[in-house]
């Protein structure tokens, strides 16, 4: 596997690669890697003759320079994974690499950005678009992996790609998650043994939200869930929302959209944690499926 610091270099090797009209995938991550950025590398790997992964702690998507600070690098290890799934090539840009002047940029996504991610931290999808716009701009992928961990992320590069225009398929994967439910994250490295062990409420609760889908009335299941995350010290919730799988618009009733997701955002303790579970598609309750 190389590693490349320079955008020049990547530059050079991905456009050589295309001349011979082989096709190239990309992962994009902040590094600290486990399973859920795996899954994406695997999938990569079988669908394309070139997979690059990128590692960059992006500092212009952080509104908390605490969070950043604390932010896990661990990019020998990283390194090591990378090659354990058949990576190629790992972009890892300094900061000057990728912003050499101030990024000025401000994108428009309309509604995507205003709720639930985006009202809790501002200013964090434009620095995702600005840094995802860039990597693909250097990287020139076919197509690029991203994980439903992240659901509204992935609405908004889904609008990226639309708006401007970019030639590369999005390919959702599904989140993955540790044995007892937790989506795996970088940020679970953070929580102490007593934290972790209680953890598994979010994704307990997610579960039940899926049983009652479409039983109990929208506003009464909302307020369900909020109450049990009150009565949990440990736990602050930021959000809890029913919304539209399309424009990310909350729902007020089951038969408002074809497609609902549950999205939930908590701190636990001073761990910040998302996750969320898709509850129909085209109309259909998902509480019996297997995953
Ligand atoms: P990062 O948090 O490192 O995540 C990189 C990719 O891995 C994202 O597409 C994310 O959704 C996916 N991922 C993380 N945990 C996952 C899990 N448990 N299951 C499935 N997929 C998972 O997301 C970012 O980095 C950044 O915002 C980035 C897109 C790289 C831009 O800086």
């Amino acid at each position: 596997m190389q590693i490349i610091e320079t955008i020049k270099e990547t530059q050079d090797v991905v456009s050589g690669i295309r001349k011979s009209g082989s096709t190239i995938g990309f992962v994009p991550t902040m590094g600290a890697l486990h399973e859920g950025h795996l899954e994406l590398l695997r999938k990569a790997r079988l669908d394309n003759d070139l997979v690059v992964c990128s590692i960059f702690v992006n500092p212009k998507q952080f509104n908390n320079t605490e969070d950043l600070d604390k932010y896990p690098r661990t990019l020998e290890r990283d390194t090591d994974l990378l090659k354990s799934v058949g990576c190629d090539l790992l972009f890892h840009p300094s900061a000057t690499e990728m912003y050499p002047e101030k990024a000025t940029k401000v994108y428009d996504f309309g509604h995507l950005d205003k709720v639930m991610e985006g009202k809790y931290r501002p200013g964090h999808f434009n620095g995702v678009a600005v840094v995802v716009s860039r990597l693909f701009d250097i990287v020139r992928p076919d197509r690029a992996y991203f994980g439903e961990k992240d659901f509204q992320q992935l609405a908004i590069i889904q609008k990226l790609v639309q708006m401007d225009q970019i030639p590369v398929e999005i390919v959702p994967c599904p989140i993955v998650r540790e044995p007892d439910g937790l989506a795996m994250s970088s940020r679970n490295q953070r929580l102490t043994p007593e934290e972790r062990r209680i953890a598994p409420f979010i994704y307990q609760r997610l579960n039940e939200v899926r049983e009652k889908a479409g039983t109990l009335p929208v506003g009464k299941l909302k307020t369900t869930i909020e109450s049990k995350f009150k009565g949990q010290a440990a736990f602050n919730l930021e959000y809890f929302e029913i919304v539209d799988m399309q424009n990310l618009m909350p729902v007020k009733n089951w038969t408002d959209s074809p497609d609902i997701i549950a999205c939930i955002a908590t701190y636990l303790s001073k761990v910040r944690l998302i996750d969320n579970i898709i509850l129909f598609r085209n109309f259909a309750p998902l509480k019996n499926r297997q995953d």
